[in-house]
This record gives C-alpha cells, sequence and structure tokens, in this order.
C-alpha cells in the first residue's frame, strides 16, 4: 500500500453535495499534490461515485465514510462493501460520530472491518476515548477494548495492511487538539496492543494516524511523533487550500525524516 509514505485523510463528514464535492475534487487535483504522499477523501455515499471519476486518473484515494456488514439483504437504506468496489478504496469504520451518535457497538466495528477486506476495500478503524473516559485514566482499556474487539475477525495480512485512525473524542471538532506527547503514548500503546494480538510484524506495518482539531498550523507536531504514519482531518479538509498545505505539511515531514535517516547512517 504506501510504503513509508505518509499519509493525509480528509473527512468531509456530511458536508457538500455531488456538485460542490467534483468541484473540490475537480480544483484540488489542479494543483501540485505531492506524489509521496498517499492522500484520500471522503465523498458521502451519495457523491462516491462522480468523486471517484473525477479522480480516477490521479494518485487521490476515495474513502467511503460508510458501509454495513452484510453483502446484501433487506437491510433498507444502508449500502454494502461489494458496492463499494471500484468506487473506493478505503472505508471509515468506527468513527466517533457513529460510535457516539449512531451508537455502533465494537461488535459492528469487528463486523465492518471483516466484511471491507472480503471485498477488497481497506479499513480505517478510527479509535480514541471520550473526555471522561480520559478524566478516569480509562484510555488504555479503551483503546485495548477497540482494537481487541474490531480487529478480532482479522488475519495478521490483513491487520498488516489496514490503517488505526486514534482521534480522542473530545478533541474532535472542538479545537480543542490532543499534546502531541499524549498522542505519541496512545500510539505507542495502539502499536503495542496490535503487537500483541498478532505479532511484531503487524504492530510495525499497520499505519496510524493522528486526529482531531488537526489545523495547517499544529499539523506538524503530530506528523513528528514518533510512530505516526499520517493525519486524519476534519474541519480543516473542507477547503482546498487547507487540505493542501496539509498535504504538503506530511511531505515536508517524510523529507525530513528521511534526510535524518541519511544523516545517522
Ligand atoms: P476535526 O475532525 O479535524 O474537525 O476535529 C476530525 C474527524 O473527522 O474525526
Amino acid at each position: 500500500m504506501s510504503g513509508h509514505k505518509k499519509i493525509i485523510i480528509g473527512n468531509w463528514k456530511m458536508h457538500f453535495t455531488v456538485k460542490q464535492a467534483a468541484a473540490f475534487a475537480t480544483k484540488f487535483i489542479s494543483k501540485s499534490v505531492p506524489a509521496d504522499v498517499l492522500v484520500g477523501v471522503t465523498p458521502n455515499c451519495l457523491a462516491l461515485s462522480e468523486v471517484s471519476g473525477v479522480l480516477s486518473k490521479s494518485a487521490i484515494n476515495v474513502v467511503s465514510q460508510n458501509a454495513y456488514y452484510e453483502d446484501e439483504g433487506a437491510f433498507t437504506g444502508e449500502v454494502s462493501m461489494p458496492m463499494l468496489r471500484g468506487l473506493a478504496d478505503f472505508v471509515l469504520v468506527g468513527h466517533s460520530e457513529r460510535r457516539h451518535i449512531l451508537r455502533e457497538s465494537n461488535d459492528y466495528t469487528r463486523e465492518k472491518c471483516a466484511a471491507a477486506f472480503r471485498s477488497g476495500i481497506v479499513p480505517i478503524l478510527c479509535v480514541g476515548e471520550t473526555l471522561v473516559e480520559r478524566q478516569n485514566y480509562h484510555t488504555n482499556q479503551v483503546l485495548n477494548d477497540q482494537l481487541s474487539v474490531g480487529l478480532a475477525d482479522l488475519t495478521t495480512e490483513e491487520v498488516s495492511k489496514m490503517i488505526i485512525a486514534y482521534e480522542p473524542v473530545w478533541a474532535i471538532g472542538t479545537g480543542e487538539y490532543a499534546r502531541p506527547e499524549d498522542v505519541e503514548k496512545a500510539v505507542a500503546k495502539i502499536r503495542a496492543e496490535v503487537t500483541s494480538l498478532y505479532g511484531a510484524i503487524a504492530g510495525a506495518s499497520v499505519k496510524v494516524l493522528y486526529g482531531g482539531s488537526v489545523t495547517r498550523e499544529n499539523a506538524r507536531s503530530y506528523l513528528e511523533i514518533n510512530g505516526i504514519d499520517g493525519l486524519f482531518v476534519g474541519g480543516a479538509s473542507l477547503s482546498v487550500a487547507n487540505f493542501l498545505a496539509n498535504s504538503r505539511n506530511c511531505r515536508v515531514s517524510l523529507v525530513l525524516k528521511l534526510n535524518k535517516k541519511k544523516k545517522e547512517a
């Protein structure tokens, strides 16, 4: 998938009509988007087809915001993973808004991750603690539960390919962002949990992103964290200029890291 590329996923949430989403995609690819960064955008399901058409000749990835875990059947209003084939490369699973507003459980995320892989789509599993859980020192337990259940039906190879977005719930859409040193601890915890479940190769290969009030100003402080592969951006992905600035931040951080490695060698 991404090798050691940095990753940036823009979460459009319930914004943009089909026309607006296509216009964003058209404008975005007319700019010089860094080729060595894996960039993904997340149109709503009505706009998936249009946006995937606009982006088909570009390297930008299309991410579905959601899909159901059954492949087909009497599930009124739902969209299945097989329906995403050819339209989306990735699918979000367990975003905090789905967990907390739409009551999606850990078991639901487990079913969805497995269903995504059955259809050749890579899940981006979102994990993170609420403010109360954090204040009660339950962050590690929450991450443990979300990962051990969410990943339970997958193979080591599948887990090694997937993306986990660490998003403290209290930092999403609030302007209140997590301290990089706390994010570093959470990322280490995520990798340790994946290692204990699926072994060291999976623990090192799984991609881990930070999300929660990322802006073009604070992005670099997260990209420098040990073990972080990139950013999951909500509000700041809704303007082409901001999203592009953060894609370029990813590139700068990648170049700095590679130069540092060269110097150390
Ligand atoms: P935000 O959203 O960047 O607006 O906080 C993050 C997210 O989509 O989870």
